[in-house]
């Protein structure tokens, strides 16, 4: 994987926070900690096609700045009401909840500057258009509603983590190949992988929280079938790699890494 430190110096290069109490709260959600599983999935794989340049790595910075406003909307009292975050007071707890909502706000926004500071052309849209799609009403955030309304059973369950959260690894893993320009048979793999291992990704961040709530695989179909469920998406993920003639090890690694994850 990408070393988190240059995603640090990455997002660095496209957002200079000022001193006002926003640019404040940005800077403390993105420095909190996180694993910079998508900016470096969506480097790395980019790093194996061959094409990293400015465009791909503005496209990774944003996915992070979106990734990261979803996180600290999805802990506001309306919705998970969750006080702490990566171990550190969550947004609102560190500052309060009208900052919460716009350095969420401020985030998105943020990403948008960054991927329209691009350079254009056809498959640079295609993936900002992908990107903001798979976060959107039809993504990310479709799934976070279906979550606050209640999954009801295993298949809805699956819907949810489809797309909260598989959506966001889906970008990460197919953006380069949309920017390579690659046939759409080929795309669609990159993106089964990604809700492969998405939802994988979920089950794991399901089995890891003590506080399970009402839609978690914990609560509906028990610890010992999501962790057989876990091993089974593991497997698809590997198999779906081995359908495509790059060299994608850092996937595998990921997918290896989420199977026994402890944070
Ligand atoms: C947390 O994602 C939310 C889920 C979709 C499971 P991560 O565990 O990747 O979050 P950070 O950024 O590393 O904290
Ligand atoms: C958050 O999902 C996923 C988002 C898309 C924001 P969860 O509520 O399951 O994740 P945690 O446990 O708060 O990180
Ligand atoms: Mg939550």
């Amino acid at each position: 994987m990408t070393a988190e430190t240059d995603i640090d110096k990455l997002i660095y290069k496209y957002f200079a926070p000022a001193e006002d109490r926003v640019s404040q709260a940005m800077k403390y959600c993105l420095d909190s900690g996180g694993k910079r599983v998508r900016p470096s999935l969506l480097l790395e794989t980019a790093r194996s096609l061959g094409c990293v340049d400015d465009n791909i790595c503005r496209l990774a910075v944003a996915l992070e700045c979106i990734h990261t406003y979803s996180l600290v909307h999805d802990d506001l009292p309306c919705m998970d009401n969750d006080d702490f975050r990566r171990g550190k007071p969550s947004c609102h707890r560190q500052f309060d909840e009208a900052t919460a909502v716009l350095c969420g706000d401020a985030l998105l926004n943020l990403a948008m500057e960054i991927v329209s500071g691009g350079t254009s052309g056809e498959n640079y849209l295609k993936c900002v258009n992908a990107m903001f799609s798979n976060s959107g009403f039809k993504g990310m955030i479709r799934g976070q509603i279906l979550d606050l309304a209640g999954s009801g059973s295993f298949e809805g369950l699956k819907e949810i983590a489809v797309n909260k959260t598989a959506k966001m690894i889906v970008s990460a893993i197919s953006i380069p190949a949309i920017y390579m320009g690659l046939p759409q048979y080929r795309i669609e793999v990159f993106g089964q992988i990604g809700t492969n291992l998405g939802v994988a990704y979920q089950v794991a961040d399901d089995l890891l929280d003590e506080q399970s709530g009402e839609n978690s695989f914990v609560t509906v179909i028990g610890k010992e079938r999501s962790a057989e469920l876990l091993r089974q998406l593991t497997g698809k993920t590997v198999e779906c790699l081995r359908k495509l003639p790059y060299d994608l090890s850092h996937i595998e690694k990921l997918a290896l890494f989420n199977l026994r994850r402890q944070f």
